[in-house]
């Protein structure tokens, strides 16, 4: 399972990378809004030249057709040949999109938006690099959808994470099953609790925000720190 980072910070993914962990990164519109940076290609420039970064996902637009989105593909490659996935929505335009530009040009793609296995099996035949399932966005809306009731938010909380679980898992097993390369990307990642449910699922690929990147190096119980002080305490006695 590798892990990426999914940001347009370029900073963060500079110290993130540092730790030789964080092996791509994920974009798009939103995330390159929240980071300041409307120069949008040169960021991915920028993202491509951290040393340890295999993939860099760059999004096209979404309002094209096939051969637009197929046209920006190649623009939007050719920043990095070959380390560039181009991001593409899961729809027929955007698998057309992806299946030519993998025929034609060995292009790396990445299908956003992607909530089903029914999505996943589309994206598996038009032979993407990577599908990307928004967990935190399915999360919110299965909850929005069975209500949460404020006595018992658990239950539309562990509903939510059922469904999450068996989508996650069925994709996995489709990918096994039909012996397909494309790899299953847990996007939409909210917390710890997420990379768990992900990683527990199989997935190929977990992309997270910087902020649960750090966070998933501590336990919730603070117990990693609290060991590590004592042992630097009982440290002191020791002469070599
Ligand atoms: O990679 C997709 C991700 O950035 C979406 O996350 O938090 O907007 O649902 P979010």
């Amino acid at each position: 399972m590798k892990m990426f980072l999914d940001t347009c910070n370029v900073e963060a993914v500079r110290n993130a990378a540092d730790t030789g962990l964080i092996s791509g990164v994920t974009t798009n519109p939103t995330l390159a809004k929240k980071a300041n940076r409307p120069d949008y290609r040169k960021m991915i420039s920028e993202m491509c030249d951290i040393s340890g970064l295999e993939s860099v996902s760059a999004q096209a637009r979404e309002d094209q057709n096939a051969d637009g989105m197929f046209r920006e593909g190649i623009e939007l490659d050719a920043i990095f040949p070959g380390k560039i996935a181009v991001k593409l929505p899961m729809n027929p335009h955007g698998l057309t999109a992806a299946k030519l530009l993998r025929r034609k040009k060995e292009i790396h793609t990445n299908i956003t938006l992607t909530f089903t296995p029914n999505q996943a099996l589309l994206a598996m035949e038009a032979k993407v690099t990577f599908i990307s399932y928004f967990m935190g966005r399915q999360e919110d809306k299965i909850r929005e959808k069975h209500g949460e009731d404020p006595k018992a938010p658990s239950e539309a909380e562990s509903y939510a994470i059922s469904e999450i679980r068996r989508d996650l898992e069925r994709m996995v097993s489709y990918k096994e099953r039909y012996g397909s390369e494309s790899k299953i990307l847990a996007a939409s990642v909210r917390d710890f609790t997420h990379v768990t449910l992900a990683a527990d699922c199989g997935v190929d690929v977990i992309s997270m925000p910087p902020e649960v990147f750090w966070d998933i190096f501590s336990d919730p119980l603070g117990l990693t720190e609290d060991g590590i002080k004592r042992f630097l305490k009982d440290r002191e006695p020791l002469t070599s």
